[in-house]
């Protein structure tokens, strides 16, 4: 059971649990066909549509909350979507979806790209611009609000290295490899910490600090405000703290904000700011990585896929391996 309290909901004790991970299985399983091939829009496409269908298995009433982009953007799974094979009748349920967590990580046939999603009560998921978070991730265990997006990168070092009983130089901090964290990396790089860069993929990468085998303390940087939402999603179920901040870029950016209701710009959003209530995060790892095993294609026609499913509430998380036949 994890630390916070969370009460169980009913209208997701109607959904079967085990049964999202069909829908993380079969975009997994689309966009491997793709992997290494250097085509990043149709593993996505692939993922996309494998998604799209499998969700018309489940027995919910579904709306898309986080999704491929808004309506004139994206053919499928765009915000506003309802999915599900019960509509009108099933469980009203908010998702919040990326097909392909990793469209990059993917065509180059590196680590940790995702099938994700996370589902919760209608208006439990926060509706995220398509803008950038600043982020910071640590894992369970620790005083509540021992760091904070209010700090320094240092502040947090120091105080994270304190609550852990080790020097600042043994902390490991994840980033996303970019230009835009050149700063964040030279004060790290100063304290002596260790830094384990990403090409890509901070869905794992924050999952990671929950993960002792990752050996990663703390996740430090800006990503994908939607990724922000399912990473949060995760760290409900598992423990752990998280800061997000939205951060905009010009009007159009605030202007999406807006639109979603979202006033306070400078916001520092905890867990519970972004998925409240109790809450389903589910994944299936299309190449491996920290978090999951990719889909394998073996010999004699079978294919492999590992998936992880938690809940919120129970703070239950279940590894299910699957065998698929091909074709
Ligand atoms: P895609 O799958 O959409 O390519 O996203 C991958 C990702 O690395 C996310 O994990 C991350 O939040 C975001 O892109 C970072 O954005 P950018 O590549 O613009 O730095």
């Amino acid at each position: 059971m994890n630390d916070i309290a969370t009460k169980r909901s009913s209208v997701l004790d109607r959904v079967l649990v085990l049964e999202m991970v069909r829908v993380t299985e079969a975009a997994a399983i689309a966009a491997s066909s793709l992997i290494g091939r250097g085509d990043e829009k149709a593993a996505d496409a692939a993922a996309v549509e494998a998604m799209r269908k499998a969700f018309d298995t489940l027995e919910i009433d579904g709306t898309v909350v986080i999704g491929e982009g808004e309506r004139d953007e994206a053919p499928m799974l765009y915000i506003g979507e309802k999915v599900g094979g019960a509509p009108g009748t099933g469980p009203r349920i908010d998702i919040a979806l990326d097909p392909l967590e990793g469209t990059t990580i993917t065509a180059k046939a590196g680590p940790n790209a995702l099938a994700v999603l996370a589902a919760a009560e209608q208006g439990c998921l926060l509706n995220a611009p398509d803008t950038y978070m600043d982020k910071l991730a640590i894992g369970p265990g620790y005083p509540e609000g021992i760091v904070s997006l209010n700090n320094s990168v240092t502040e947090n070092v120091n105080a994270l290295a304190e609550a852990k009983g080790v020097k600042p130089s043994e902390i490991i901090v994840c980033v996303l490899d970019r230009p835009r964290h050149a700063e964040i990396i030279a004060e790290l790089r100063g304290l002596g910490c260790g830094i384990q860069l990403i090409p890509d993929g901070d869905v794992a990468g924050v999952i990671a600090v929950t993960n002792p085998d990752t050996t990663i303390d703390m996740y430090m940087g800006q990503g994908g405000a939607p990724e922000g939402v399912l990473a949060a999603a995760a760290l409900r179920c598992v423990g752990g703290q998280f800061n997000g901040r939205l951060v905009f870029r010009n009007e159009d950016e605030r202007a999406r904000a807006r639109k979603w209701g979202i006033e306070d710009f400078d916001r520092i959003y905890k867990l519970e700011d972004l998925a409240k209530g109790d809450c389903i995060f589910a994944a299936t790892g299309v190449t491996s990585g920290s978090l999951l095993d990719g889909v394998k294609r073996l010999r004699g026609g079978t294919m492999t896929t590992e998936s992880v499913v938690m809940r919120a509430s129970s703070g239950t998380v279940r590894w299910i391996k699957g065998e698929h036949r091909i074709g």
